[in-house]
């Protein structure tokens, strides 16, 4: 296997988008992220999308999209695994980079969600219709009793899980292509509306249009783009049942534990060695079973770190330092590859205001559903 590189990154700014269509989303990301590697063509792309057919009406978007970015008869694959589509985009073009059949491809992410849809049901097809769906459960459901669980299991407070997005905003607020770029407090979060007990409307991730891109690239290409180095060091997925019923705990989310482990073992590191992390904020008390499973706390004590201000931009190791799917915005099947777009700012150092010092080995998690598959992907800046 060859190494593989990002030597290019786009995207479009992440919210309530009216005056673009899903195919406008997509070229914009995908246009900013060519120039920014300084590339003349792409040997082919990949395309998460979580369900564009359901969104918008569209489906063969591969084909479509290759055509209007004007790379039309390049070899284009539309990649879904719900919310993961978008990591796993990038984990397909690493797949092929690292091959060698291909030296720069095109992997990005793209959502039209608010054009009309029932989002809801759009969103439940993510979950298992005959045992879940069918009874009326839809995700702030699924994650309230993986959140119910978690408070039973290991004594996690409200305030914990009201801190993650108290974070996650005020970080979002140094993101000028996040969704919502305001401070909340505890007290906002634990008045907001109930959604589903105990997750009220703070707690969830919002309802978001948006595209993201990267160039994965042969090292030969990363160093022509005149960018700084940033390797994948790794590049690794899992799946687990997609049921919560068929989970052996509700408070845990294997599929995570398993790509971690892989990733921490492809690239040789521990979790003490991640600078920083991107993780899948979807609902507040994702990130808190997602920080357990990654290894950077002990299960049932990440509210308490997150409450400490251990995962606050300034700490050891941030945590979702472009304010997470909560604050940035979570166009599902985009939302993967924008958290490796963040973890390569960090990297190259152009994170502006949200900077974390010397970063150089920094981790993205991105899961579908509710943790029924996962990719987690190792960054390291070369010098
Ligand atoms: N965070 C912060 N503010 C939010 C928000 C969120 N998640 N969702 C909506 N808002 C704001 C809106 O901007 C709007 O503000 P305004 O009145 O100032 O304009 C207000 O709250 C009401 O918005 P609305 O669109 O009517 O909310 P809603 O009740 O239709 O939807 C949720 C709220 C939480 C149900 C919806 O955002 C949701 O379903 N989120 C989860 C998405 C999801 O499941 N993704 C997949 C995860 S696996």
């Amino acid at each position: 296997m060859r190494d593989v590189y990002i030597s290019g990154v786009g995207m479009t700014p992440f919210g309530e988008i009216w005056n673009m269509s899903l195919r406008d989303l997509f070229v914009e990301a995908a246009l900013k992220t060519i120039a920014d590697a300084g590339v003349d063509h792409i040997d082919s792309m990949y395309v998460g999308a979580m369900s564009p057919g359901l969104f918008v009406g569209q489906e063969h978007i591969a084909s479509l999209l290759s055509d209007y970015l004007g790379m039309s008869g390049i070899p284009a694959v539309h990649v879904e695994s719900a919310c993961a589509s978008g990591g796993i985009a990038v984990r397909q073009a690493y797949i092929e980079v690292a091959s060698g059949i291909s030296d720069i491809v095109l992997a990005g992410g793209v959502e039209k969600m608010n054009d009309g849809a029932d989002v809801t049901y759009a969103l439940s097809t993510a979950a298992d219709q005959e045992y879940e769906v069918f009874h009326g459960v839809t995700f702030p459901g699924l994650y309230a009793m993986i959140a119910r669980a978690h408070m039973h299991q290991y004594g996690t407070t409200r305030e914990q899980l009201a801190e993650v997005a108290v974070k996650n905003h005020a970080h979002g607020l140094n993101n000028p292509n996040a969704q919502f770029q305001m401070a909340i407090t505890q007290e906002t979060v634990m008045n907001s509306t109930m959604v589903a007990d105990p997750l009220r409307l703070l707690d969830c991730s919002p309802v978001t249009d948006g595209a993201a891109a990267v160039i994965v690239c042969s090292e030969e290409v990363a160093k022509k783009s005149g960018k700084s180095l940033v390797k994948i060091r790794a590049s690794t997925q899992a799946t687990d049942h997609i049921a919560l019923h068929s989970r052996k705990d509700l408070a845990a989310l294997p599929a995570v534990e398993k790509a971690a482990t892989k990733a921490y073992k492809q690239a040789d590191v521990r979790p003490e060695d991640i600078d920083l992390a991107e993780v899948h904020d979807c609902f507040t008390i994702a990130e808190l079973v997602v920080m357990e499973e990654l290894g950077f706390c002990e299960r049932g004590k990440s509210g308490t770190a997150v409450l400490e201000g251990l995962t606050r931009l300034g700490s050891k190791r941030p945590i979702n330092t472009s304010g997470g799917l909560k604050s940035k915005g979570h166009p599902v099947g985009a939302s993967g590859t924008a958290q490796i777009i963040e973890v390569v700012e960090q990297i190259r150092g152009t994170a502006g205001d949200r900077q974390v010092q010397n970063a150089r080995c920094g981790l993205a998690q991105n899961m579908g559903g509710s943790g029924g598959s996962c990719v987690v992907h190792i960054l390291e800046g070369l010098s």
